[in-house]
């Protein structure tokens, strides 16, 4: 369909599904298991109230940002997603340019269909992105990943800890390929993580925290950032949704957010999801499958996504009162429904 008749992300979704064939759909929308956890992350957004505050001038609308001190048009980003490409054959390079354009942040996956250095070139000049990376089992490989990685002058890594070495099952992807081995290190430790930073000058970010106790870890580990996600729901099955992690942090380990900045994904398909987890204490929010199926139409297509997710984000700000982003804090959302962990 012609993005004219698209109006949301889930129009996107619905019309990814019809184009793509059913093998690389699936690998996009796959959960692990019973999809519990898929399923989760996009339900739970619809348990939580958000207050909207009248008698309050909203006409002056911020939505900047800065992540790890980086400039930002949005709160929003463009999370790490494996093969772009199967969606389209600019591949992460319209991922790239989309999120350029819009002055977003842009975090490609080390399992792209490009390389690192394509897609370093597809950004804008002076465009700001960070790059994911996973812990190989073949260290030489990371240490040969993280240079290539600021060679090309990425400015942060991501660094997936929730997938090491055991990957989640995922069923749903099966059924068209069995599920390949990874090559991760499945004895990746506390040691391994102390190891891990003294293998690049790049600010790390553990990505795939899904407890209090791992974020207080990061806390006292001195890392610059945590980024609260269960991987969309791909990886551990039953694991909590993200509004979960950061209201048990909040519970358990407030320093945490005082001490560092957090981010968040999973299942954040509306402006209001985003504006949930930010007013939880996300600094910043992730989109993992949207982008990938915006890309069937390429560049435009993410464009687009960016513009109407912009604009849910921008209007529900001000039906509630706020006017700059950065101010969002617990007193916008109303978490009664949510019985604590
Ligand atoms: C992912 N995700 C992911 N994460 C990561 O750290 N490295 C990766 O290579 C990938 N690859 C990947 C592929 C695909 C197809 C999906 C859908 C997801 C996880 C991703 O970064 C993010 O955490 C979730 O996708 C967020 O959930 P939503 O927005 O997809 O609901």
């Amino acid at each position: 369909p012609p993005l004219e008749d698209i109006w949301d992300l889930n129009d996107m979704q619905m019309a990814a599904k019809n184009v793509l064939s059913g093998k690389y759909y699936a690998s996009y929308r796959t959960g692990a298991l019973n999809e519990y956890t898929y399923n989760a992350n996009l339900a739970i957004f619809s348990k939580i109230k958000l207050n909207g505050f009248g008698f309050r001038d909203v006409s002056n609308l911020q939505t900047a940002t800065t992540i790890l001190g980086h400039n930002f048009s949005q709160p929003f980003f463009i999370a790490p997603a494996a093969d772009a490409g199967h969606a389209n054959k600019s591949a992460e390079a319209s991922l790239a340019s989309a999120a350029g354009k819009a002055g977003i942040l842009y975090v490609p996956s080390i399992s792209s269909t490009l390389s690192i250095e394509k897609i370093a070139k597809a950004g804008l000049e002076g465009q700001v992105m960070f790059h994911q990376e996973y812990i190989w089992a073949n260290t030489s490989r990371v240490i040969d990943e993280l240079d290539r990685i600021k060679a090309a002058g990425f400015k942060a890594i991501f660094l997936t800890v929730d997938n090491t070495g055991i990957n989640g099952i995922r069923t749903r992807s099966m059924r068209y390929t069995a599920s390949e081995d990874t090559g991760h290190a499945a004895n990746f430790d506390l040691d391994s993580l102390a190891a891990f930073r003294n293998l690049t000058t790049l600010p790390i970010v553990p990505k795939g925290i899904k407890t209090w106790q791992d974020a207080l870890t990061c806390l006292h580990l001195g890392f610059p950032a945590i980024y609260v996600s269960n991987h969309g729901g791909r990886v551990l099955d039953g694991a909590p949704t993200s509004v979960e992690v950061l209201m048990d942090i909040r519970k358990n380990a407030p320093e945490v957010f005082s001490g560092m900045e957090v981010y968040a994904d999973g299942g954040v398909r509306r402006g209001t999801d985003a504006l949930i987890l930010l007013a939880l204490g996300a600094r910043a929010v992730g989109l993992g499958r949207p982008p990938m199926f915006a890309n069937i139409w390429g560049e435009a297509g993410v464009s687009r996504l960016i513009e109407l997710f912009g604009q849910e984000m921008a209007t529900s700000m001000q039906l509630m009162g706020v006017s700059d982003v950065t101010q969002l804090n617990t007193s916008y959302v109303n978490t009664n429904q949510i019985v604590s962990l």
